[in-house]
């Protein structure tokens, strides 16, 4: 059962950033990183600096290279959006 992919603006993914329910953004794509936390080599700590916020920048300065699309394909929440229709 694949997940719903869907928008998520910036006030919704800052209520996601506890150790068991965190969400993260990079480049305009929100992941729930919940479950990869414990496998994250830089630890769950470093990785909960990201929790709730667009972590580009945080990700961009500490390893670049890393292929995170790829490794968190299955944790995408959606799109980064600010605005939304408000008839949902
Ligand atoms: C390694 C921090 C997000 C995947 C590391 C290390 C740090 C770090 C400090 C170095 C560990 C060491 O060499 O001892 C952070 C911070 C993040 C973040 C602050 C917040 C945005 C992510 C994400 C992913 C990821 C989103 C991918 C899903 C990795 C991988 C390594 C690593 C694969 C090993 C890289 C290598 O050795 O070349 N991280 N990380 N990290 N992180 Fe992150």
């Amino acid at each position: 059962v694949g997940g719903r992919i869907r928008p998520v603006t910036p006030t919704e993914l800052a209520t996601h950033n506890t150790q068991n329910d965190a969400w993260l953004a990079i480049r305009g794509r929100v992941y729930n990183i919940t479950h990869y936390l414990p496998y994250h080599p830089g630890g769950p700590e470093e990785l909960m600096r990201g929790a709730g916020i667009d972590a580009t920048q945080l990700f961009d300065k500490v390893h670049p290279w890393v292929n995170y699309d790829s490794l968190l394909a299955k944790c995408l929440v959606g799109p980064l959006r600010f605005d939304l229709p408000s008839a949902e």
